[in-house]
């Protein structure tokens, strides 16, 4: 018989407690804090301290956190469905009714997951704009902010292949509508439209092969560089917020700052945002059913056939440029710039400053009044007003509806650009924010228009003669 007495302590709470840490407290020496941050999971993924200021709510939001919430919702409600869902023309609608009446909470996981993936469209796209106003993009975070892009693709490659998946008619016309857009890429369009769908047409091939991006290749890709980007996020570290009189905002003398253990400070109110978040989604999808049509009927396409949501702005430039312009030379112009935005100058004084400084935010404002007023008025008036193939019939009408009204559009853009330096003595940085704000409330109004201003042949309607 062994007589050793057992070495572990004999409180049972703090048998407990090391089974999970792994290892008693070590010693507050170099070494030790080494030993607690290798045995410690949270201390994987955080820094051990972090700058007090940047636990101000107001100045992140969340919104990176919260994007990483869905992203862990989605997976778990996507492998629930995975249990019920065939990827056929035969089974996937049927699947969906099952969940409706079949399956213990079948609607409700459908529910989370549809919401949290339209959610995380927004999420991201807010969280893109948190680091962009703040210049959460400077050194060394440039390149976080290229992987942020890339996921920001993914997630709206995740939600696109994910909507064809129940298969009825909202499901299948947006995808052949979305799916066209690719059509325009010059020489290999077509191509690489046929790959993507199996065929020149959404059929069974395209609902296999959504199936296997959406729930393999997608989510794999975007853990991986999900986890690239926490892991730079934890290297780099957060930006310090700063108030527009240079001082550390959220610290007590203003120029200090001041530091605090991540346990419990960072992690009690990531837990308690999270709580709060998921049960306000809870909330949500156990009153709102996502949408489900009539079963796809590739003989009806609907009027209008709609693109989905967030691809409506494209959807919307199509309609005003030539395609090749509108599907792919402006949005691959946009991303282009928007990948470059943090290797651009930047007054070091406006880091961490909510838009720059006093007169940056004033001018954002303008910029977002300026592009409320005129986006409409632009699209009113090619809409009735100004037909430039009509007018130019000589020219071909990639030059009269694409490089012409392109190189007009740049031209505006710049001479914003130069109006704002001059005008109101606004520094680079601040008249670049304000051609941001220009472009993206641009982007914002034209998605707009095209969800809720376009009905019958997309003829442009009031939203209450739409619906
Ligand atoms: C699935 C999508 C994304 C997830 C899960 C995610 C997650 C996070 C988290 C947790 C943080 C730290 C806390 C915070 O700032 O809220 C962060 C910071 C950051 N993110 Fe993201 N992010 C995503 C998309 C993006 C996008 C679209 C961009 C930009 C194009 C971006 C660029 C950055 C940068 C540059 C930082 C550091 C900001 C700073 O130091 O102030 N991320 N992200």
């Amino acid at each position: 018989m062994n007589n050793e007495l057992d070495p572990r302590p004999e409180d049972l709470k703090q048998r407990v407690w090391e089974s999970i840490q792994r290892d008693e407290l070590p010693p507050s020496d170099d070494r030790g804090r080494m030993r607690l941050v290798m045995n410690n999971l949270v201390l994987h993924l955080h820094p051990s301290k972090v700058a007090k200021p940047t636990l101000k709510f107001t100045y992140t939001w969340g919104l990176g956190g919260l994007a990483l919430l869905l992203v862990a919702l989605l997976a778990i409600t996507g492998v629930m469905l995975m249990f019920v869902y065939t990827p056929t023309p035969a089974s996937a609608y049927q699947d969906m009714l099952n969940l409706q009446t079949d399956v213990w909470f079948g609607q409700l996981i459908r529910n989370l997951h549809h919401w949290s993936g339209n959610l995380l469209v927004i999420v991201a796209f807010l969280h893109m704009l948190r680091v962009f106003f703040t210049g959460g993009f400077r050194a060394p975070r440039e390149f976080n902010w290229v992987l942020g892009i890339g996921l920001l693709l993914l997630v709206v490659a995740a939600n696109f292949t994910g909507y064809l998946l129940p298969w009825d008619q909202l499901a299948y016309w947006a995808v052949t509508v979305g799916s066209s857009l690719l059509s325009y890429i010059p020489l290999i369009g077509e191509g690489l439209r046929n790959f993507l769908l199996g065929g020149p047409e959404v059929g069974a091939a395209t609902l296999t092969n959504f199936y296997g991006l959406h729930v393999a290749i997608i989510p794999l890709t975007l853990m991986g560089i999900v986890s690239f980007h926490i892991w730079r996020v934890r290297k780099d570290t957060l930006t310090i917020p700063h108030t527009v009189d240079g001082k550390v905002d959220g610290s007590d003398d203003g120029d200090r700052i001041e530091k605090v253990t991540t346990l419990p400070h960072l992690v009690s109110r990531e837990l308690v945002f999270a709580l709060i978040m998921t049960g306000a989604i809870l909330l949500w999808a156990v009153w709102v059913n996502a949408p489900l049509e009539a079963a796809a009927n590739p003989d009806h396409s609907p009027n209008p056939a709609k693109a989905a949501w967030y691809f409506m702005g494209l959807q919307e430039l199509l309609l005003h440029f030539h395609p090749v312009f509108g599907a792919i030379i402006i949005p691959a112009l946009g991303l282009g710039a928007l990948a470059l935005l943090p290797y651009q100058r930047f007054d070091l004084s406006a880091e961490g400053v909510w838009f720059r400084s006093r007169k940056g935010r004033w001018l954002a404002l303008v910029s977002v009044v300026t592009a409320l007023i005129a986006v409409p008025l632009l699209v009113l008036l090619d809409e009735y007003v100004i037909d430039l193939p009509g007018m130019l019939p000589s020219l071909p009408t990639v030059i009269s509806n694409g490089w012409l009204p392109l190189a007009a559009l740049l031209l505006l853009l710049i001479g914003y650009y130069d109006g704002t330096r001059r005008l109101f003595k606004a520094t680079a940085c601040e008249a670049r924010q304000g051609v941001f704000v220009l472009l993206v409330t641009s982007f914002v109004v034209l998605t707009v228009i095209g969800i809720a201003f376009r009905g019958e042949g997309m003829a442009l309607m009031l939203p209450w003669e739409v619906l």
